[in-house]
């Protein structure tokens, strides 16, 4: 009986002492990168027993699949074809971090990667987050008898912090456009300052707070009616902030 118990409570520790591991944190990955999912097991000799899964935690989608020693892609979901790779070599090592390509918006999420083999079973779940730098910003100045609109248009993910300032630096009220883009990956940000000033200097801040990106551009404007200018400014320093000059005449 007490040997009975005995077995009973090795064979449990050995099911209970097998672990898989996986990042503790976030993954960021961004836009049409590849991303890499690591998941660590500890091997067996035995590779012809090691089943190993990626499925999407919310839905039970399949990502990938491998046993009999080979990928097993029938119940693949259609998201992932052809864009995930798991590196056999390294499965007998105790490595089944799995890679899917072309990174999405909708690849977003979590990944549960469960690993069995004859030291017993376990799974984690690997989080995944998404993220795409912003684009250059695409200046256009309309001028007219009312007024000056200074407008950029960009785009990236996730949403902005913005900022419009003046010469002395202070906060200046800005009209903000933010709608998804035609393929829901990226944010399409319309951002504008409109002024009655005949004369003014401002600077267009954007950060995207998840890759931490800060772009930064100065307009200088002076007009009146016999001579129509402006500047913009970028400079490469401190951070992205250029100089450019344009006249209108
Ligand atoms: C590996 O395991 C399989 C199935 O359990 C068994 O048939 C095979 O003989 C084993 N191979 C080795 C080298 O132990
Ligand atoms: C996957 O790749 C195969 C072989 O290159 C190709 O025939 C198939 O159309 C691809 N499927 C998708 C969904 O891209
Ligand atoms: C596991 O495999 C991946 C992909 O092949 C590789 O990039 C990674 O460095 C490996 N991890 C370890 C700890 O060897
Ligand atoms: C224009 O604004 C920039 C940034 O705020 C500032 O560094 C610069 O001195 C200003 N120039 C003038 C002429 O006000
Ligand atoms: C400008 O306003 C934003 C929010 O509208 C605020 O977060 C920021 O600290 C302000 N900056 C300055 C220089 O006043
Ligand atoms: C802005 O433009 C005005 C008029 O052209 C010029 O005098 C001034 O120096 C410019 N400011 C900067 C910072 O370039």
């Amino acid at each position: 009986m007490l040997c009975r118990f005995l077995w009973l409570w090795i064979l449990l520790r050995r099911a209970d002492s097998f672990s898989v591991t996986v990042p503790s944190s976030p993954v960021l990955v961004v836009r049409g990168a590849t991303a890499l999912l690591s998941c660590e097991f500890e091997p067996d000799s035995n590779i012809s027993n090691v089943v190993i899964t990626w499925q999407r935690e919310e839905n039970a989608q399949v990502v990938h699949s491998f046993y009999y020693e080979r990928d097993q892609l029938e119940r693949q979901s259609s998201d992932y074809v052809n864009r995930t790779k798991l590196n056999h070599k390294d499965i007998a090592k105790g490595n089944a971090s799995l890679s899917i390509a072309s990174f999405g918006l909708k690849d977003a999420g979590n990944y549960l990667c469960i690993v069995s083999n004859n030291k017993g079973t376990d799974r984690r779940v690997v989080r995944l987050v998404y993220a795409a730098f912003y684009s250059e910003p695409m200046l256009s100045v309309l001028l007219k008898s009312t007024g000056v609109t200074v407008q950029y248009e960009l785009e990236g993910y996730p949403r902005p912090e913005v900022m419009w300032l003046g010469s002395g630096g202070q906060n200046l009220t800005d009209h903000l456009e933010i709608s998804p883009a035609s393929d829901g990956g990226l944010f399409y940000v319309k951002s504008s300052y409109i002024t009655q000033s005949p004369a003014f200097n401002v600077t267009f801040t954007l950060k995207n707070p998840a890759l931490h990106q800060k772009l930064q551009r100065h307009v200088n404007i002076s007009y009146d009616f016999f001579l129509q200018r402006f500047t913009e400014q970028r400079t490469k320093q401190p951070f992205d902030d250029r100089q450019e000059q344009h006249c209108l005449s």
